[in-house]
C-alpha cells in the first residue's frame, strides 16, 4: 500500500503553527534561536506571514521579501517546512489610509476605522485588487520554492459589511438568484405589511433600523454574505494557483457561523480550522471533549476521504476568554491526540513564540517570553512530537462513519429567524446531544451537509431540520426507500428554502409519507414546564421545550405523552418505508433517551456498539490494510475498557488484546490488520 500523505515532501503528521517572526525583526538574536529550539520540540513546519503585510509591503508598491527568506530557508535546511500565508487578514494603516473603501461598514451604518484585523470590505475593488497584487508577488517568489507545501489564504474569513458597494452586489446577487422582482416578492412573502418591491433598487441589506422584518430577506443576506467571502476567497486563491500551480491551498476556518464552510471547502485542496477547546471549564471534561469531537468531525467532512488540518490550538492557554485557565498537565497530549482520532494528520499551535506586546501578549506559545526549552509547555509539546512520530502510519487513513448527522448552516440561520415559538431554539445545542447520545456507542458520527452524498451511511440523523427544499426531501425519502434509517427531530420540514411554509401539513417536502405522521401543532413550554413520555416497554423520560402534537399516518408508536391535552397520543413514532425506517422524536427529550433510543438503533443495524465509560471517546481511521483505533481518557483516573481491536498500541508498542488501560487523560491508538 501507498501511504498517502498531505504533502508528499512532508512524510509525516505534521507538527508545528503559526510563526510571526516579522514581529521580532528587531531582535536577531531572539531569532537565531528559534530554529534550534523548534527542531529540538520535534516541530516540522511553521505557517509564516499571516499578519506580515506591513512587514512585506511597508508603502505601497515596495516589496521587501529578504526577512522571509532568511526565516524559510534557514528553516527548510532543518527539515522544517514553510505554510505561506496572503496577508489579507490584517491591513498597514498607509492601506487604510490610502483607500478608505477596503474598510467594513457595520449593521448600523458606520464605516470602521483603521485598527484590529478582519475587518475589511470583501466587496472593495481596491482591496481585491491591493490583495491580487501581493499575492502575485509572493506566489512568483515563493511559487517553487522547496520549502514551501502549503498556501493559507488570509485568516478566519467571517463577518459581514454594510457598505453601499455591498449593498449593490447583494442587489445583483438577488437579480441573479430571482431574476425578476416579482419572484423576489413571491419567495419573501413581501406582501406582509406592504413590502413588495417594484425594483431591485429598493432592497438594502438588513441595517439594524431597516428592513429587520422579512426573515426571507435575512436569511438571503446570510446567503450573499457567505457566497460574498466565497468570491473574495477565490479572488485571493487565482493568482496563487495562476504562479504557482503546484502548490495546494488551504485557508484556516474556525467556527464563524457567517460563511458555509461546506461551500468554501470546494475551493480548497485541504481544510484546515482553528481549534480552542474550554478544557477544565467543568468539572468533568467529557462534554468539553464531546463538543470539540463534534467541531472536528463538521469540519473533516466538509471534505470527505481526506484528512484535515488541525491549523490552531493553544498551547497552555489562550487570551480572549473572560478567564484564560491555563490546560493541565496532560491536557496538552490528549486534546492534541483527540484532533488526530478525529481525522487530524497535523497538529499545529497558534504560535510558536509569544509575542512580547500587543493583544496576543498572554496567549500560549510554544516559546515563552522567558526564552528557553525548560517550561513546562515547551517540555509537553516536545513529547507530543515524539508521539506525533510513533503514530505516523496513521497519516492519510480516515474514519468511515455509518452514521451522519445532517447540520446546514443555512438551517442553523432558518431556526434563528424563526419569529415565534420559544426564544431558546438551541438547534446546536440539540444537535450536539444527538451527537453525544449517538456517540456513547462507541461508533463515530460524521456532521455533515445535506447536500453530502447519504448513499454511503446508514444512518441519518437529522435534528430540528426546519428549512427543507423539496429536492432535499426527495434525497431524504430516496435513502429510506433504499434501505437507510432516518430519525429526525421535532420541527422537521416547516419550511422550503426561502422559508415559506410547507403548505398541506408538516413535515413538508414530501416527508409526511416517508414517517407516516402528520404533525398538526407545536407546543412551546415556558422553560419551567415539564411533560415526560412513556415507551411502550413502559419507561419514563422528560420532556421540555418543544412537544409537538402528531397523528398517525401508517407509523407505528414507539412512546406516547404522559399528560396534558395530547396525553395518550404519539410521542415517538417509527414508520417503513420501501426497504428502510423512518423514525420521529416529536419532543426535546432528556438525553437519557436520546442514548437509550441509538444504543438499540445502532444495535439493530447491527454496528459495533460498545459500553464506553464515561468521559471516554472513541475513534476509528482506517486505509486499505489497517485501523487504527483510538481510545481517549478525559477522566483524571486510570479507566479500563473491553476494546475488541487487537494488535499494536502504536504509543506504547505494546500488545493490545481485550482490556486497555488507559491512564489518567491517556491515549491508546491500537493499530490492527483488517
Ligand atoms: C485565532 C487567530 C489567531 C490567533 C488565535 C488566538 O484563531 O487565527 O491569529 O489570534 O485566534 O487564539
Ligand atoms: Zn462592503
Amino acid at each position: 500500500m501507498n501511504q498517502q500523505f498531505l504533502f508528499d515532501k512532508v512524510p509525516a503528521l505534521l507538527h508545528g503553527g503559526d510563526y510571526n517572526p516579522d514581529q521580532w525583526l528587531k531582535y536577531p538574536e531572539v531569532l537565531a534561536k528559534d530554529v534550534e529550539l523548534l527542531k529540538n520540540a520535534h516541530i516540522n513546519t511553521v505557517s509564516m506571514g499571516i499578519f506580515a503585510w506591513a512587514a512585506l509591503e511597508p508603502e505601497e508598491g515596495k516589496y521587501t521579501f529578504d526577512w522571509l527568506d532568511e526565516r524559510i530557508n534557514p528553516l527548510y535546511e532543518n527539515g522544517i517546512y514553510t505554510v505561506l500565508a496572503t496577508p489579507s487578514g490584517a491591513r498597514p494603516a498607509w492601506l487604510d489610509e490610502k483607500y478608505p473603501s477596503t474598510l467594513r461598514v457595520t449593521a448600523d451604518d458606520q464605516r470602521r476605522h483603521h485598527g484590529v484585523r478582519h475587518n475589511h470590505c470583501m466587496t472593495s475593488p481596491e482591496y481585491r485588487e491591493k490583495v491580487r497584487q501581493i499575492n502575485t508577488q509572493l506566489a512568483k517568489r515563493y511559487g517553487s520554492h522547496p520549502g514551501v507545501i502549503l498556501w493559507h489564504v488570509s485568516n478566519e474569513y467571517g463577518g459581514e459589511c454594510y457598505c453601499p458597494l455591498c449593498a449593490q452586489k447583494f442587489r445583483e446577487f438577488l437579480k441573479e438568484k430571482y431574476k425578476t422582482i416579482d419572484a423576489l416578492n413571491d419567495a419573501w412573502w413581501s406582501a406582509f405589511w406592504s413590502h413588495t418591491y417594484t425594483s431591485f433598487d429598493q432592497i438594502e441589506p438588513p441595517f439594524k433600523n431597516g428592513e429587520t422584518s422579512m426573515a426571507a430577506l435575512r436569511l438571503d443576506w446570510r446567503r450573499f454574505t457567505s457566497w460574498n467571502t466565497q468570491d473574495f476567497m477565490k479572488a485571493e486563491i487565482a493568482p496563487l494557483k495562476e504562479f504557482a500551480p503546484n502548490i495546494p491551498v488551504t485557508t484556516n476556518f474556525h467556527l464563524t457561523d457567517s460563511v458555509i464552510h461546506y461551500e468554501l471547502a470546494k475551493d480548497l485542496d485541504v481544510v484546515s480550522w482553528d481549534s480552542y477547546p474550554l478544557w477544565h471549564s467543568e468539572p468533568q471534561l467529557g462534554h468539553v471533549a464531546a463538543v470539540t469531537a463534534y467541531q472536528h468531525s463538521t469540519m473533516r467532512n466538509t471534505k470527505q476521504d481526506k484528512p484535515f488540518m488541525l491549523m490552531e490550538s493553544a498551547p497552555g492557554q489562550v487570551n480572549w476568554q473572560p478567564f484564560n485557565k491555563i490546560r493541565r498537565p496532560g491536557m496538552h497530549r490528549l486534546t492534541s491526540l483527540q484532533a488526530v482520532a478525529n481525522g487530524s494528520d497535523t497538529v499545529q499551535y497558534f504560535q510558536m513564540r509569544k509575542c512580547r506586546g500587543s493583544y496576543e501578549q498572554y496567549h500560549g506559545a510554544v516559546i515563552d517570553h522567558e526564552g528557553t526549552g525548560r517550561t513546562r509547555i515547551y517540555k509537553e509539546i516536545t513529547q507530543l512530537g515524539e508521539d506525533l512520530i510513533k503514530l505516523q502510519p496513521v497519516a492519510g487513513s480516515t474514519i468511515q462513519a455509518k452514521a451522519a448527522l445532517v447540520m446546514d448552516m443555512p438551517n442553523r440561520w432558518a431556526v434563528e429567524l424563526i419569529s415565534g415559538l420559544s426564544e431558546h431554539k438551541q438547534l446546536q445545542e440539540t444537535a450536539q446531544a444527538h451527537y453525544e447520545a449517538f456517540t456513547k456507542t462507541g461508533l463515530d458520527l460524521d456532521v455533515i451537509d445535506s447536500r453530502a452524498d447519504f448513499s454511503r451511511y446508514q444512518l441519518l440523523i437529522l435534528p430540528m431540520f426546519y428549512m427543507v427544499s423539496d429536492e432535499v426531501g426527495k434525497r431524504i425519502k430516496q435513502f429510506v426507500a433504499n434501505g437507510g434509517t432516518v430519525i429526525a427531530s421535532y420541527l422537521l420540514a416547516y419550511t422550503n428554502e426561502t422559508l415559506l411554509a410547507h403548505l398541506g401539513g408538516f413535515p413538508g417536502a414530501g416527508l409526511k409519507e416517508v414517517f407516516g405522521i402528520w404533525n398538526e401543532e407545536i407546543d412551546a413550554l415556558y422553560p419551567a414546564d415539564r411533560n415526560a413520555i412513556v415507551t411502550f416497554d413502559n419507561k419514563r423520560y422528560e420532556v421540555r421545550d418543544y412537544c409537538e402534537v402528531i397523528h398517525l399516518q401508517g407509523a407505528d408508536i414507539l412512546a406516547t405523552y404522559e399528560s396534558d391535552y395530547y396525553k395518550g397520543q404519539p410521542a415517538v413514532t417509527v414508520n417503513s418505508y420501501g426497504k428502510g425506517q423512518a423514525i420521529y422524536v416529536a419532543a426535546r427529550t432528556e438525553d437519557a433517551y436520546l442514548t437509550d433510543l441509538y444504543r438499540t438503533i445502532a444495535q439493530s443495524l447491527e454496528l459495533p456498539v460498545m459500553d464506553l465509560p464515561a468521559n471516554v471517546e472513541k475513534h476509528v481511521r482506517e486505509d486499505e490494510e489497517n485501523t487504527y483505533t483510538f481510545l481517549l481518557n478525559f477522566n483524571d483516573a486510570t479507566v479500563f475498557v473491553e476494546e475488541p481491536a487487537e494488535g499494536v498500541d502504536l504509543l506504547t508498542s505494546q500488545k493490545a488484546s481485550g482490556l486497555v488501560v488507559l491512564p489518567p487523560y491517556g491515549v491508546a491508538c491500537i493499530r490492527s490488520k483488517k
